[in-house]
């Protein structure tokens, strides 16, 4: 690891998870000193490894919802980048408490201890799903009304509306990205994981859920992280809002015959039918990136490539 000249203190909530873990190296990189909050609920400390023992990184095994536990993490800090959230949408059709808990409440204690400590700038993890069911593709920022189709995406909306408050009462700066599906990884959520979670379990078989019509825009961890830390630096309003994507989107069906051919072709894929794969999923997404663009963003991998990548990469984490 570099030894950088140390840039002031950021925070990275949810920094042990698939996002955040990559994001804290970048940060690490860069020359700050680099403090990560996670509870470990998903995350793995093993993407940390690197970093672990370093002088300029600190890991706090906490659940952010605990306030007064993590306010102490933020003095002196510059940036906070808040990414802890159950980010498995399907959970919330069982449990609506998860998303409001692991979501709203969660990012209401960020911001209580960002504002206390007085940290001028903010960037939170918001989705795409917060569209709900869009009829403009590609999907502007500024598309509207907005009405969420699952308790994931409730909590997504609510969250950006609580950074946008706090910024224009309390005199932050906030960044507010909303992602398509980010893949690559260390991933334990998402369609490729499920596929290959699926595949390990029983090879001759692949359960699709939905018709394999759901087309959506899959991007490739490091151009999202690269997307992010580009807007850190050039964007400058009091909230600033962005989406992040691929200029293209597959249908399902074409992932899980990418997953099923590199395991070998043998596996037969059955579809359980219907437009939607789960409760709040949203079938059809595309997002306009035009405003990432013009700052001079542009990913590197199509959905595909981005698909084909992340396979490679999950399978040995899968022992596949
Ligand atoms: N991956 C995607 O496709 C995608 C798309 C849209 C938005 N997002 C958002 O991006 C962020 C990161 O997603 P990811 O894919 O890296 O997911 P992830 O599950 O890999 O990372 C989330 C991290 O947050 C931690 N965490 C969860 N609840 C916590 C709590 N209460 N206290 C402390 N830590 C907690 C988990 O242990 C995990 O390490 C999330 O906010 C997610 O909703 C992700």
């Amino acid at each position: 690891m570099s030894t950088s000249p140390s840039l002031p203190p950021v925070v990275v909530t949810g920094g042990a998870g698939a996002i955040g873990s990559p994001l804290a190296h970048r940060l690490y990189s860069r020359g700050h000193e680099v403090r990560v909050i996670d509870n470990l609920s998903a995350g793995r400390e093993a993407l940390l490894r690197d970093l672990q023992g370093q002088a300029r990184f600190r890991f706090h095994l906490e659940d952010v919802r605990n306030t007064e536990a993590i306010a102490p993490v933020f003095s002196g800090v510059q940036e906070v980048w808040h990414l802890a959230a159950n980010a498995d949408v399907r959970k919330g059709a069982a449990d609506p408490r998860i998303d409001f808990e692991q979501g709203s409440r969660a990012t209401f204690s960020v911001l209580e201890c960002a504002r206390r400590a007085d940290v001028p700038r903010f960037f939170y993890s918001s989705s795409s799903v917060v569209y709900g069911f869009p009829t403009v593709f590609p999907t502007p920022e500024t598309y509207g009304p907005l009405f969420p189709q699952s308790q994931y995406a409730a909590s997504k909306l609510a969250a950006e509306g609580m950074v946008s408050a706090y910024c224009h009462s309390y005199g932050l700066h906030g960044w507010i990205f909303r992602f398509a599906n980010i893949i690559g990884p260390g991933m334990t959520h998402g369609v490729i994981f499920d596929f290959l979670t699926k595949l390990r379990r029983d090879p001759t078989r692949l359960e699709v859920l939905g018709d394999g019509r759901q087309a959506k825009s899959y991007l490739w961890l490091d151009d999202c992280v690269a997307g992010l830390l580009l807007a850190a630096d050039r964007a400058k309003e009091t909230v600033n809002l962005f989406n992040l994507g691929t200029a293209d989107r597959i249908p399902v069906a074409t992932i899980a015959e990418r997953v099923v051919a590199a395991l070998g072709g043998k596996a037969r894929i059955e579809y359980t039918g219907g437009p939607r794969g789960w409760v709040g999923d949203v079938p059809q997404q595309l997002l306009d990136t035009g405003r990432m663009q013009a700052l001079g963003w542009k990913p590197r991998y199509t959905s595909l490539q981005a698909v084909d990548a992340t396979i490679a990469a999950l399978r040995p984490e899968l022992g596949l």
